[in-house]
C-alpha cells in the first residue's frame, strides 16, 4: 500500500488542469475549465474539471476523481502507476514510491490476516473441545459429523466472550487494524469484539487451504438471529469468488470424474460421510461467473444438486442459466415428485447404499423441470405458466418435429393447462419474434443519452447535503460524529468513515486526498465511492447554501426523522415473518397501539 502522505505531497504539487491538458485540449469556462469526455463518445464537452477542488467528474458518463484516478484511467494502468506518473510530470521522487517496497507492504499486510485466521482457526478448533464448546460439539454429533469430520474441516467453536477471543490474537501480536481488516473484529462502543462470538464454525480455505473466512452457525433457539454470519470481504476474501471445499475437490474430481455443487456446508459433508470429496458448495451466494471459471477448471462432469425446495428450485434454476450462456456441460440431480429432504437427512434416514445410487439419480435440465412440476400444483398463476413455457422456447425451437418435442409439448400442456395447439402457436412466435429481437437492438449512441434529471427523497438530500458539508468543513464533520455519526445510505456511510479518519490526522477536508485515501483502500465499491464524492462535491445546487450549523440541525432532524420511519418498518417486518396472516393483524395492531401511546 502506498503511503497516504506520499499522494498528498505529490497533489500539493500538481494542477489537475495541467495534468489533465497533457492528455487532451480543455478550455476555460467560468470558474471551472471542460473539455470533451475522452471515457465516452462525447460531442459536446461534458468532463468538468474544478481548479479549486482540484477534482473532474463527466456529467453523462459518471467518470470522476483526482489527477491520478484521471491518468489511471486514461492510460489505463493501476492507481499506484498513475501516481507514480504524476510523481514524474511534477518533478516528485521519493523511495516510497519504489515498486519493491510497495508491493512488499501489499504482501505483508495480506500475510497478516494469513496468519490472523491461522491462529483464530486453531483457538476455535480448541475451544470445541473445551467445556465451553460442549454445547456446539453435542450439535455436530446430532448432525453425524463425527471427530473425524470436525478435524477433517477443521470446525470450531467462538467462545460467548467475544472480546476475551480478540483479546487473545492482540497478545499473539495481531494489531485492531489487522483483525478489523481481516473482517475478524467488530468495532463496537466498548472495544472490539468477534464477530462469530457464541457460534459454530466453519472456516472457508483457500485454494492453497489457508483459512481466509468464516462461516458461523447459530447453534441457540434464538431466531431473531440469523442462521450463519459469514465473513464480510476483505483483501484475502472475496464471498463470491469462492466455494467451498473447493481445494480438496479439486483433487478429488480427478478421481471421482465429477462435481457436485451443493447450496451449504452439510451437503458437502453428506457426500464426506460416504466418502466422496468432490463435492462444493455456494454458501447462500448466488451463482457467478467465477464459480463458472472455478467449475471449468475442474474439467469434470458437474452436476447441480441443490436442495428439492423452492429457493433450491429458482437456485438451480438460475445456475443453469448462467451455465448455458458459458457454454458449460452440465445435469442435474433429480428429485422425485415428493422428495422434500435435504441431502444429509436422505443419508440419515436411508444409508450410505441408498445415498449413493440416489446421487447417481441425474437428468438434463428439461426433464427436471418437467419432472419438478409434473402433477404438482406450483404453477398457480396464468403468469407462472407463461414463464415456465418460456424456459423451453428456446429448446423447442431448435428441436425437429418428431416424438421427443411433442413429449415436451405435451407435458407442458399438463402442467400448464394450456392447449397443445396454443403451445404450438408460442413457439411459432417466439421463433419469428427471436428474429425480429436482433432487428430491434437500441442503436443510438452513447452522448445522445442526456444526464437524467436526478430526483431524491427527502431522506437523500438530507444526507446529501449533510455529507457535502463535511467535505468542506471540519466544523460539519465534527457536527456529524457528535450528533449523528450514521448515514442510512451505504455509500454516504462509507464516505463519511473515510472522512472522519481523514479529519483525525488532518486541518482541513479534501475531496482531492480523500479520492486518494478511497483508491488506495481495499474497498469493492471504491469506484462508486470516487464518483459519489465528485458528484457531490461539484454540485452547483449543493453549494448555493453556505454552511451553517442551523443547516445542519434541519438535515439532522430530517434524517432522525425519516430513521424512526425506516426502524419501525424495519422490525415490523422483521417480527412479522413467517407469521399467519391473522397473527401478522394482531402484531401490527398492538404495535400502532403501543406507538401512538407513546406519541
Ligand atoms: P441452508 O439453509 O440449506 O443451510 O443454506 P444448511 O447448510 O442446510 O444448514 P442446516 O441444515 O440448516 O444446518 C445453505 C447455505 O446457505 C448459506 C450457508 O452457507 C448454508 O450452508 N446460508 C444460509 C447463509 O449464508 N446464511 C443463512 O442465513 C442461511
Ligand atoms: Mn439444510
Amino acid at each position: 500500500m502506498i503511503d497516504n502522505n506520499v499522494t498528498e505531497e505529490i497533489l500539493k504539487k500538481t494542477d489537475i488542469v495541467d495534468i489533465i491538458s497533457r492528455y487532451i485540449p480543455v478550455t476555460k469556462k467560468g470558474r471551472n475549465h471542460i473539455a470533451l469526455c475522452p471515457f465516452h463518445d462525447d460531442k459536446n464537452p461534458s468532463l468538468m474539471i474544478s481548479r479549486d477542488k482540484q477534482i473532474f467528474k463527466c456529467f453523462v458518463c459518471g467518470v470522476g476523481g483526482n489527477a491520478f484516478t484521471f491518468v489511471e484511467r486514461i492510460e489505463k494502468i493501476s492507481f499506484i502507476d498513475a501516481v507514480r506518473k504524476v510523481a514524474s510530470y511534477v518533478g516528485y521522487s521519493d523511495v516510497r514510491l519504489n515498486k519493491s517496497s510497495l508491493d512488499k507492504k501489499v504482501d505483508e499486510v495480506k500475510e497478516k490476516m494469513y496468519l490472523a485466521h491461522q491462529e483464530l482457526t486453531a483457538y476455535y478448533q480448541y475451544n470445541l473441545s473445551t467445556k465451553l464448546g460442549a454445547h456446539a460439539k453435542e450439535y455436530l454429533e446430532s448432525r453425524h459429523l463425527d471427530r473425524d469430520l470436525q478435524r477433517k474441516y477443521s470446525l470450531g467453536y467462538a467462545p460467548e466472550d467475544g472480546f476475551q477471543t480478540i483479546e487473545y490474537l492482540i497478545k499473539k501480536g495481531f494489531s485492531y487494524k489487522t483483525l478489523e481488516d481481516a473482517g475478524i473484529a467488530l468495532h463496537v462502543e466498548n472495544g472490539y469484539m468477534d464477530r462469530n462470538q457464541g457460534r459454530l464454525i466453519f472456516p472457508i480455505l483457500d485454494e492453497n487451504n489457508r483459512p481466509i473466512a468464516y462461516s458461523a452457525r447459530r447453534i441457540n433457539e434464538d431466531e431473531s438471529q440469523p442462521k450463519y454470519i459469514n465473513s464480510v470481504d476483505s483483501t484475502i476474501f472475496h464471498k463470491s469468488d469462492v466455494l467451498y471445499n473447493y481445494a480438496r475437490a479439486l483433487d478429488a474430481s480427478i478421481k471421482e470424474k465429477r462435481v457436485y455443487v451443493c447450496e451449504g456446508f452439510n451437503d458437502v459433508y453428506a457426500f464426506a460421510r460416504v466418502g466422496l470429496d468432490s463435492a462444493v458448495a455456494l454458501m447462500g451466494t448466488a451463482f457467478s461467473e467465477k464459480h463458472v471459471a472455478l467449475l471449468r477448471a475442474l474439467k469434470a462432469e458437474i452436476v447441480l444438486c441443490f436442495d428439492p425446495d423452492e429457493a433450491g428450485k429458482k437456485a438451480i434454476i438460475r445456475a443453469s442459466d448462467i451455465l448455458d450462456k458459458a457454454h458449460l456441460d452440465y445435469v442435474m440431480k433429480a428429485f422425485p415428485k415428493q422428495e422434500r429432504r435435504d441431502l444429509d437427512e436422505y443419508l440419515n434416514d436411508e444409508g450410505k447404499e441408498k445415498f449413493l445410487v440416489y446421487i447417481n439419480d441425474v437428468c438434463d435440465k428439461f426433464t427436471f423441470l418437467l419432472n419438478m412440476y409434473e402433477g404438482g400444483d406450483a404453477l398457480k398463476t396464468n403468469k407462472d405458466k407463461q414463464r415456465f413455457i418460456n424456459v423451453f422456447l428456446p429448446k423447442l425451437v431448435t428441436l425437429d418435429e418428431g416424438l421427443e418435442k411433442d413429449d415436451i409439448i405435451l407435458k407442458l400442456a399438463r402442467i400448464t393447462g394450456f392447449e397443445v395447439e396454443a403451445i404450438k402457436r408460442a413457439i411459432i412466435s417466439y421463433s419469428k419474434q427471436s428474429e425480429k429481437k436482433e432487428v430491434l437492438v437500441d442503436t443510438a449512441p452513447t452522448f445522445q443519452r442526456k444526464e437524467q434529471i436526478k430526483r431524491y427523497s427527502r431522506l437523500k438530500r438530507a444526507e446529501r447535503s449533510m455529507l457535502f458539508y463535511m467535505l468542506n468543513e471540519m466544523k460539519a464533520v465534527e457536527f456529524f460524529e457528535k450528533n449523528i455519526s450514521f448515514f442510512i445510505d451505504d455509500v454516504y456511510r462509507n464516505i463519511a468513515n473515510f472522512i472522519i479518519a481523514y479529519a483525525k490526522e488532518h486541518e482541513n477536508v479534501s475531496s482531492e486526498d480523500i479520492i486518494s485515501l478511497l483508491s488506495l483502500s481495499e474497498l469493492t465499491n471504491k469506484d462508486e465511492l470516487v464518483k459519489t464524492i465528485c458528484d457531490l462535491d461539484l454540485d452547483e445546487t449543493l453549494r448555493k447554501i453556505p454552511y451553517s450549523e442551523e443547516a445542519m440541525k434541519e438535515y439532522l432532524n430530517v434524517i432522525q426523522e425519516e430513521k424512526e420511519k425506516l426502524s419501525e418498518r424495519d422490525f415490523l417486518s422483521r417480527s412479522l415473518q413467517g407469521k399467519a396472516t391473522e397473527e401478522k393483524a394482531r402484531i401490527i395492531k398492538d404495535y400502532t397501539a403501543a406507538r401512538d401511546r407513546h406519541k
